[in-house]
């Protein structure tokens, strides 16, 4: 029983390997259009590019933020910005409260700064939805992808459920079989997993990503087998060799060779056996996944235009169109949201000061800022509003 089960899973995933878009529950770009704003906004995916043209220039880093903000959102309840909610109605935690997202995502200060600017010449047109895909094609254009269309129409989402986030996300300990199968279920293809995740190619991790696989990391090795020695060395220096507050907030370039910029350095050197998460070394030695990754590395403009169709298929996973949702006014807030009575946690992370941005002073004047303990870093802290 369970090894057919095992057997139809096979096929299953086999199908949608050799069948880009076979899995037909999945309404792929439904509804969504290029030039979905030439008419409504015609200046939106403008208004988008030069913020985050100007954010970037401050903080390069951003682009890496976007990426992975995107994808973990698209695969939470499809993408519909419900990672950038800060409160729903029901009151409970949000994605963004996640141990996968709280203390590491970079970059939700230029969002609001995107929709803001796209509220004023516009309002109520532009989705959250489509501010945040579009802000990522061009953090990743100037990062060093060709630009690619990236079609608009997305509509936001109301609900925002911390619980969610872990049933939905891949970690890096997780076999690359449990991952396709995730990739799969989200429409996905094992080969747009591999292309997606040289995402990699730029941006950081933080040492509770890594660490493990230096300090018992099972029950015959202390130390990861299959981590490079060097690697070893510089997890050891970075994160065992400061105070357990510092080590949280301490990072490694995922691409240590060029850190800011979308090339396939980062396949090269891990068909070579250099990673920092397990994850993409184990798709490395996969006998399915390192073909591509060996084609990839051998052809970096390829990639690059794999990279850009793979996005885009993305960005259409589990889409709500239509009369579906809302288009939210204030990305962190559903429209309905009562901002006098009940107090509410406002998260934003440090890269506020990175950037040189800054909240409005109307957002925080009747505001006390308080240091965040329990959500466990030292970069989050808390504004109640009341
Ligand atoms: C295949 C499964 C994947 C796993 C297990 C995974 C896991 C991770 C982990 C653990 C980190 C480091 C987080 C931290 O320590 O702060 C990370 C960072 C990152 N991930 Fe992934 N990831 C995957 C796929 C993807 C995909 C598909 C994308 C985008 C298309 C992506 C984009 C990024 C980016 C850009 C960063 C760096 C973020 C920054 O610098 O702020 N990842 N990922």
């Amino acid at each position: 029983m369970e090894g057919r089960a095992r057997t139809s899973a096979a096929i299953f995933i086999l199908c949608s390997i050799l069948l880009p878009g076979a899995s037909a529950q999945h309404e792929r770009n439904g509804g969504l259009r290029v030039g979905f704003y030439d008419k409504t906004c015609p200046r939106a995916e403008e208004i988008v590019a030069e913020v985050v043209s100007d954010a970037y220039k401050k903080n390069r880093g951003i682009a890496a933020g976007f990426l992975r903000i995107l994808f973990h959102d698209c695969f939470v309840h499809g993408c519909d910005a419900s990672i950038l909610l800060d409160a729903t109605p029901s009151g409970g935690e949000t994605e963004k409260e996640s141990v996968a997202n709280a203390k590491s995502l970079r970059g939700l200060e230029v969002i609001d700064a995107v929709k803001d600017k796209l509220e004023s010449e516009c309002p109520g047109i532009v989705s959250c939805a489509d501010t945040l895909t579009f802000a990522t094609r061009d953090g990743s254009v100037l990062a060093g992808v060709p630009h690619y269309p990236m079609a608009g129409g997305r509509r936001d989402g109301l609900v925002s459920r911390k619980d969610d986030v872990i049933l939905n996300m891949a970690s890096p300990d997780l076999p690359v079989r449990n991952i396709t199968e995730l990739f799969v279920r989200k429409g996905l293809t094992q080969e747009e997993m591999v292309i997606l995740t040289g995402a990699h190619s730029i941006g950081i991790a933080h040492c509770p990503t890594f660490l493990y696989r230096i300090q018992d990391y099972n029950e015959t090795h202390r130390i990861d087998p299959k981590l490079d020695a060097a690697d070893a060395f510089k997890i050891i220096s970075t994160c065992q060799q400061v105070s357990s507050e510092k080590m949280v907030e301490a990072s490694l370039p995922l691409d240590a060779q060029s850190p800011f910029k979308m090339d396939n350095s980062f396949y090269k050197n891990l068909l070579k056996g250099k990673s920092l998460i397990e994850s993409d070394s184990a798709m490395s030695d996969d006998p399915m996944t390192r073909p591509i990754m060996e084609r990839v590395a051998a052809d970096e403009k390829k990639w690059l235009t794999m990279f850009g169709r793979a996005m885009a298929r993305l960005a259409a996973v589990d889409v709500k169109t239509g009369t579906k949702g809302e288009i939210r006014k204030n990305c962190r807030f559903v429209n309905s949201h009562k901002f006098s009575s009940t107090p509410v946690r406002l998260l934003i992370p440090a890269t506020l000061a990175d950037i040189g941005q800054n909240l409005s002073s109307s957002d925080i004047s009747s505001s006390e800022v308080i240091p965040s303990d329990n959500i466990g870093s030292a970069q989050d802290f808390i504004i109640s509003m009341t």
